[in-house]
């Protein structure tokens, strides 16, 4: 069932860093399998992504990065890492976006990446957002165009499990942004079903 009606957002504090680590872990388990190599997933993600979190955010939130939870009454279930100036040319960046596999496509997603845009947005008015996202998380993909983003480039990047893999990068454009924040009723125009296509001339 669809309904993000009993859902919170709201910003993590240093505390957080286990239960984000925890989601995540469990998150790239259920959904990394053709990109993360199975040794990393089967023995080594959960202290991994713990002391991942633990270094990031442990002794407290640094400057122009926040996460962002998605809370069923004290549940997490959701979370988005946004970095503001990431990128001189591309803008403020989505570094994660997990939702519980449990729950996935119950509009937490589209939720968590609103209230990204709006958090960049408050700080960065003509600010654009950039994301990678591996390509063979075709999932993620399709998520990603249904949100009005666009894939200006594909290449290799390296993967937590230590290996390499290639990655797009979607952009939001200042307009895209607005309506990402906005509750996506624009910009919704690039979804296919399955392939991403470059932008023309990337
Ligand atoms: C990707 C992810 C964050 C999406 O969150 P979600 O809560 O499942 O997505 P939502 O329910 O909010 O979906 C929002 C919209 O995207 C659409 N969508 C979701 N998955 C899609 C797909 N594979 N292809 C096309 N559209 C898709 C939904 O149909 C929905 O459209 P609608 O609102 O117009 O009906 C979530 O599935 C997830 O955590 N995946 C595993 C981790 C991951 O890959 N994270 C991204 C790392 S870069």
């Amino acid at each position: 069932m669809r309904s993000t009606a009993n859902l919170a957002i709201c910003e993590a504090a240093a505390a957080d860093w286990l239960r984000i680590a925890r989601l995540h872990a469990r998150s790239w388990k259920s959904a990394y399998g053709r990109v993360l190599s199975a040794d990393y997933l089967e023995h080594r993600v959960e202290a991994e992504r713990e002391a991942a979190w633990k270094e990031r955010i442990g002794g407290g939130l640094p400057n122009g990065f926040v996460v962002l939870l998605a809370l069923e009454g004290e549940e997490l279930v959701g979370f988005v890492s946004v970095r503001l100036d990431a990128d001189a040319e591309w803008g403020s960046t989505i570094e994660n976006l997990h939702v519980d596999p449990e729950r996935k496509g119950r509009g937490t997603g589209r939720l968590l990446m609103a209230a990204a845009a709006r958090w960049v947005l408050a700080r960065r008015p003509e600010s654009r957002l950039y994301l990678w996202v591996f390509e063979e998380n075709r999932a993620a993909c399709g998520f990603y165009q249904r949100m009005g983003g666009e894939a200006v480039e594909l290449g290799p990047r390296s993967a937590p499990d230590g290996g390499m893999a290639p990655e797009f990068r979607f952009v939001w454009q200042r307009a895209q942004l607005a309506a990402l924040a906005a509750g996506l009723e624009a910009g919704e125009a690039n979804a296919t079903a399955g392939t991403v296509r470059l932008r023309e001339g990337a």
